[in-house]
C-alpha cells in the first residue's frame, strides 16, 4: 500500500463557523474570519478541518436544515469568501472537508415548497409521502423525548410525509434517481470548490429504504459505491467520513469488502466502550471493542473522537455499563439527552482533572485510526447547560479575555459565551494558555506533534498486550519493521503493569519514552515493569531510535517477526 493516504495518518479538527467567529450580520466574522483564525490551527498542528454545515438554512438544527446546497448562508459570507478559505487551507497544507446532509433538507428548501405544492408537481417524488397515518409514525425517533413522530401532516400537500429526524426536517427520497443524480452534482461542487472531501451524515438513512409500507428498512449498500466511484473519478485523493453509529459485524458493508465504499468512518463502538473505560477502570470491554473493529480494508480508517457536537450517544452499552458512565460522567437528568446519551463537554465531564484529560487524549490519539478533535477541547471548554438540548456544548470558542472571549464585538452575539464559573473565558481561553508552557493547548499541540511523528498508529497493524490488571491498557502497533507501543492506565490509583512486548528476539527488551526520560529495560525473562501514576501513560518506541533507518520500504517485511 502505498503510504500517501492523507486520511490514515492525519489528526482532524471538527469545527462550526458559527462558533468560531460570531455571524450575527455585523460584516465582522464569518469566512473571513475564519481565515484570520487558520493560522492557530495550522500552529495547532491539525492536518484537516472538518467544517460543519454553512449553506443557506433556517438554522432550526445548527444548520442541518439546509434550503440551497449550493451557497453559503449570507450570515457566513458569500461562496468568494469560502473559496479564499479553501485556499488558505491549501497554503497551509490543511485540507477541508465539509458535512454531505442529504438525508434530508429543510422543509424550506425549495424543493420541498414545490413537493408540497401539488401531487404532480416535479419534486413530489423526491420526497417520502402516505395518504394516511402510516402505523410507523410512533416509530424510529431519533430523537426521543423531543422528537413525537416520524411522519407529520402537510396541510398545503394534504399528505403526510416521513421525517427521520425533526418534522421540519423531510427525509428525501434517496431510491429517487433524479435525487442520487443531484446528490452526485452537489458533492461535484464543493469538490470543485477545494474541499478534500465529506463527512457524511446520517448514512444509515441515507441509504434505507423509506416509505409507508417499509416495515423493516433495509440498508442500500450498493449506494456507497456510487458516491464513491463518483468522487474517485472527479477527484482520487478526495474522501468520505461517514456518520454511521453501527455494529461492528456491519462494518465491512460500510467500508466494502474490497476497500471501495466509505474511506473513512466514525468509531462509535470504540467511543462508548472508551467512555465506559474511563468511567470504570476497566478496559476489558474497550479491548474487545478495538478487536470487533479491527477488520477493515488497508485503505479504510477508523475517525476515533471523544466527544463531538451531538451527545455522547451510549444507547450501545448494556444498562449496567449505561448507569455507570452516567454515574461518573453525567449524573444529573439536566445533563442526559434523548434516554442515551450525556449532552456535556468532554472538560466538564471528566471533572476538569488535567490527569484525567491527558489520558483521555492520549488514548484518542493512540487508539487505531486518525483523531478528531472538538474544537474547544483542545483548551478544555465547558458547557452550558441552560441552553437546550445539544446546544450546550455548542458555545462559542474562547479566544481571549476580550468581551465575549473575542468572539465578536456585537453586544449580542448570536450565541452566548461562557462567561462564568471556572469554564469562564476570563480562565479558560486560548491568549492565555498560548502564553503558558504548561497549558492544555500547549500540551495539546506537543501531543499532536508528536502524533504525527508516529505513523505506525495510522498504517500499522496492532494488538492488545496482555498485562493481567484490568485497569491497564497496553497497545502495540507494528508496520515496517518498527514497533510502537501505548500504556494507559485508567484507575485513579498508581498500578504497576508487568508484561512482556510480545516480539521474538532482543528488540522487545527496549522501551524509548517518546514523552519523557523514563525509558524501559526487560528483566531476565523479557518483561518489562512500569510504575505508572494515577491516570498515567506512556508512549514507547520498541527498541532504539534508529526507526528510521530501519523502516521498510514495503508492508510485511518485519524482522521482528511478531509471534
Ligand atoms: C447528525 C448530526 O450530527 C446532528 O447534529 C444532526 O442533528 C442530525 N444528523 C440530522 O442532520
Ligand atoms: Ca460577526
Amino acid at each position: 500500500m502505498i503510504d500517501d493516504l492523507w486520511y490514515k495518518n492525519g489528526v482532524f479538527y471538527c469545527l462550526s463557523i458559527g462558533t468560531y467567529m460570531d455571524a450575527n450580520g455585523d460584516g465582522i466574522g464569518d469566512f473571513k474570519g475564519l481565515l484570520r483564525r487558520l493560522d492557530y490551527l495550522h500552529g495547532l498542528g491539525v492536518t484537516a478541518i472538518w467544517l460543519m454545515p454553512f449553506q443557506p438554512s433556517p438554522g432550526k438544527d445548527d444548520g442541518y436544515d439546509i434550503s440551497d446546497y449550493y451557497g453559503v448562508d449570507p450570515r457566513y459570507g458569500t461562496l468568494g469568501d469560502f473559496v479564499e478559505f479553501t485556499h488558505g487551507c491549501q497554503q497551509r497544507g490543511i485540507r477541508v472537508i465539509v458535512d454531505l446532509v442529504v438525508n434530508h433538507t429543510s422543509d424550506a428548501h425549495p424543493w420541498f415548497r414545490d413537493a408540497r405544492s401539488s401531487p404532480d408537481s416535479q419534486h413530489r417524488d423526491w420526497y417520502v409521502w402516505a395518504d394516511k397515518k402510516p402505523a410507523s409514525a410512533s416509530k424510529g425517533m431519533v430523537f426521543p423525548g423531543v422528537q413525537k413522530s416520524t411522519w407529520t401532516h402537510d396541510k398545503e400537500a394534504k399528505a403526510w410525509f416521513f421525517h427521520r429526524f425533526y418534522d421540519f426536517q423531510p427525509d428525501l427520497n434517496t431510491s429517487n434517481p433524479y435525487v442520487q443524480a443531484e446528490i452526485l452534482k452537489i458533492m461535484g461542487f464543493w469538490i470543485q470548490l477545494g474541499v478534500s472531501g465529506f463527512r457524511m451524515d446520517a448514512v444509515p438513512f441515507v441509504i434505507s429504504t423509506k416509505g409507508a409500507k417499509v416495515r423493516t428498512p433495509v440498508e442500500q449498500y450498493d449506494m456507497l459505491r456510487s458516491l464513491r466511484e463518483f468522487l474517485q473519478w472527479r477527484q482520487g485523493n478526495a474522501i468520505i467520513l461517514a456518520e454511521a453509529n453501527v455494529l461492528p459485524e456491519t462494518d465491512m458493508e460500510y467500508f466494502g469488502k474490497d476497500g471501495d465504499r466509505m474511506h473513512m468512518m466514525f468509531n462509535f463502538h470504540v467511543n462508548q466502550n472508551l467512555f465506559y473505560a474511563m468511567a470504570s477502570a476497566d478496559s476489558r470491554p474497550l479491548a474487545k471493542a478495538l478487536k470487533a473493529t479491527k477488520p477493515r480494508p488497508a485503505s479504510a480508517q477508523w475517525g476515533l473522537f471523544l466527544r463531538n457536537h451531538d451527545e455522547l450517544d451510549l444507547g450501545r452499552l448494556s444498562k449496567a455499563q449505561r448507569a455507570v458512565v452516567f454515574k461518573n460522567f453525567g449524573p444529573d437528568k439536566n445533563m442526559q439527552l434523548y434516554d442515551r446519551g450525556i449532552r456535556r463537554r468532554l472538560a466538564p465531564m471528566l471533572g476538569g482533572d488535567r490527569r484525567r484529560l491527558e489520558l483521555a487524549y492520549s488514548l484518542m490519539c493512540t487508539l487505531p485510526g486518525t483523531p478528531v478533535i472538538r474544537y474547544g477541547d483542545e483548551i478544555g471548554m465547558g458547557d452550558n447547560l441552560d441552553l437546550p438540548e445539544r446546544n450546550c456544548a455548542r458555545t462559542p470558542m474562547q479566544w481571549s479575555t476580550e468581551p465575549h472571549a473575542g468572539f465578536t464585538e456585537s453586544d449580542k452575539p448570536c450565541s452566548p459565551v461562557i462567561d462564568e464559573g471556572p469554564y469562564g473565558y476570563e480562565h479558560i481561553n486560548v491568549a492565555k494558555q498560548r502564553r503558558d508552557p504548561n497549558s492544555m493547548l500547549n500540551w495539546t499541540e506537543r501531543i499532536i506533534r508528536m502524533r504525527k511523528e508516529v505513523p505506525e498508529i495510522g498504517w500499522g497493524d496492532f494488538r492488545v498486550i496482555a498485562t493481567r490488571d484490568p485497569a491497564i491498557l497496553a497497545i502495540r502497533y507494528d508496520w515496517r519493521n518498527n514497533s510502537v507501543l501505548f500504556v494507559h492506565n485508567l484507575d485513579e490509583k498508581p498500578r504497576e503493569a508487568s508484561f512482556s512486548v510480545g516480539l521474538a528476539g532482543d528488540e522487545g527488551k527496549h522501551l524509548i519514552n517518546l514523552l519523557s526520560e523514563d525509558h524501559s529495560e526487560a528483566n531476565d525473562r523479557g518483561k518489562h515493569a512500569l510504575m505508572l501514576e494515577a491516570y498515567g501513560y506512556r508512549w514507547y518506541r520498541v527498541g532504539g531510535l534508529d526507526y528510521l533507518l530501519k523502516r521498510t520500504d514495503i508492508d510485511g517485511v518485519n524482522a521482528n517477526h511478531p509471534e
